[in-house]
């Protein structure tokens, strides 16, 4: 794949960026860095991220490189990024001769007192996120009133011991039918609180629509639905807890040996683990792929639950989707290699993935590409269910197109429009999983056995 053009977002960012008061990097660095071996500030209290936009990068060459300085990229354009760094990686990123601007921080970002007590809850602006106890007591209340369709599974539980959950929506939700499965997961970066509110959206849509939705209607009838609501409860309950945004995107697991917490979960899955440049073996890097695969709790819990769908030795669970934020991004496999084929990647695999992604991306607007196009990524949780069990697994980027829409954050007025402006996305892969290469038109040959 030829990664696409996106000039005109650059020009738009470039425009935001203008109007931002972008202090140098090396003079920020002077100013609010914390003396090295120092006890206080610094040790005491995390050092947290921030986003810059970094001017140079034109490649996906270029762009992978810079991950090794332990960055993690959010936003690509055609000569630019937008990063997540610490003050000394971002220090380290000026080295390489980028220029850099740091952007602002999230809401209240810097103004944490540090004796302020643990709110735990969405600032103003916010408050119609849900918070992990929300989601739970939501999710509890949709499973009461639609028991005959709605089914819940504790799966197992997060580093902190939050549950992690499943949620299962099918016609006869009790039984195991032989319906093909299709999975829905989100939240594996604990700042992309709006992947969660997507999972509640479907949760919603699909029991208060069955019965007089048609589409809604057949695909209970004719599949068994897993939502996965939130893979990362603890990074999302840290990112929130101090009543203000931390831009936190690893789980909360301690690194032995290291000052650095957590494993970024979308490069500690066991397919190609760590094989490629995709990851770092950095416990402070954001894109810290554990001491080993499936290293992470959460990583584990879910894919015991993906190897339990494997019945009578047939993987049930026929196609995916894992929700991020941001960038609006249809993604499919490989994420590390840039070959489009390859081994475990035939022609018609490829074809059949590409044609749905572009499909799906004409009703949600956003960019179809393979997923290294961006960068390269080993461990990634789409390349392992494709790569390891051939489970048609896509990820979503979902709104906003860029930092200056809101990045990470944005209001949670956006939330109904951008939920629902996937759930075309989303019946249209329910609808084509129980012959994903119908899409090209070769179901004769692939799906004629079942
Ligand atoms: N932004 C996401 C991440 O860094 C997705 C990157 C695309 N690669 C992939 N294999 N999905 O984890
Ligand atoms: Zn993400």
């Amino acid at each position: 794949m030829r990664p696409r053009i996106r000039g005109g977002r650059t020009t738009v960012l470039a425009a935001l960026l203008s109007l931002t008061l972008a202090a140098p990097i090396a003079a920020a660095q002077a100013q609010d860095a914390p003396s090295p071996g120092s006890t206080t500030g610094a040790a005491r209290h995390a050092e947290l991220p921030h986003q810059y936009e970094v001017t140079g990068p034109a490649t996906r060459a270029e762009r992978t490189a810079l991950l090794a300085t332990g960055v993690s990229i959010d936003e690509v354009h055609t000569r630019a990024v937008v990063i997540t760094a610490t003050r000394s990686q971002a220090a380290t990123v000026h080295e390489l001769g980028y220029a850099l601007r740091k952007l602002p921080d999230p809401p209240g970002f810097a103004t944490t007192a540090p004796h302020k007590p643990r709110v735990k809850d969405f600032p103003a602006g916010y408050a119609n996120y849900h918070t992990y106890d929300e989601a739970t007591k939501e999710i509890d209340a949709l499973v009461a009133k639609y028991p005959e369709i709605l089914s819940k599974q504790v799966i197992g539980t997060s580093h902190e011991g939050r549950n992690i959950l499943a949620l299962k929506l099918s016609k006869n939700v009790t039984k195991d039918e032989q319906e093909p499965e299709v999975l829905f997961t989100a939240h594996q970066h604990a700042r992309e609180h709006l992947t969660v509110e997507m999972s509640l959206y479907l949760l919603k849509e699909f029991t208060s629509k069955y019965g007089s939705d048609s589409r809604v209607t057949k695909m209970l009838d004719s599949r068994e639905i897993w939502i996965i609501p939130d893979l990362n409860p603890d990074g999302g309950e840290y990112d929130i807890a101090s009543g203000q945004f931390r831009s936190w995107r690893k789980n909360r697991q301690p690194n032995a040996g290291s000052s650095g917490v957590g494993t970024d979960l979308n490069r500690n899955w066991d397919f190609k683990w760590g094989c490629c440049g995709g990851s770092s073996s950095s416990p402070s890097s954001e894109t810290y792929r554990g001491k080993s695969p499936a290293s992470a709790p959460e990583v584990q819990v879910v894919s015991k639950f993906v190897h339990g769908r494997n019945v009578g030795g047939k993987q049930q669970i026929k196609a995916a989707i894992d929700f991020h934020t941001y960038s609006e991004l249809v993604l499919w496999p490989f994420g590390f290699t840039n070959d489009d084929t390859g081994p475990g990647m035939t022609q018609d695999d490829h074809d059949a993935f590409a044609t749905i992604g572009k499909n799906m991306a004409a009703t949600n607007g956003y960019t179809p590409e393979q997923s290294s196009d961006l960068y390269i990524t080993d461990g990634s949780i789409d390349d392992w269910l494709w790569g390891d069990q051939k489970i048609f697994a896509y990820t979503f980027e979902m709104y906003p197109s860029s930092f200056g829409s809101g990045g990470f954050y944005p209001k949670d007025s956006v939330i109904p429009k951008e939920t629902a402006r996937n759930r075309e996305a989303v019946l249209q892969l329910l609808e084509t999983a129980d012959c994903v290469y119908r899409a090209i038109g070769k179901e004769e040959q692939y799906c004629s056995g079942n």
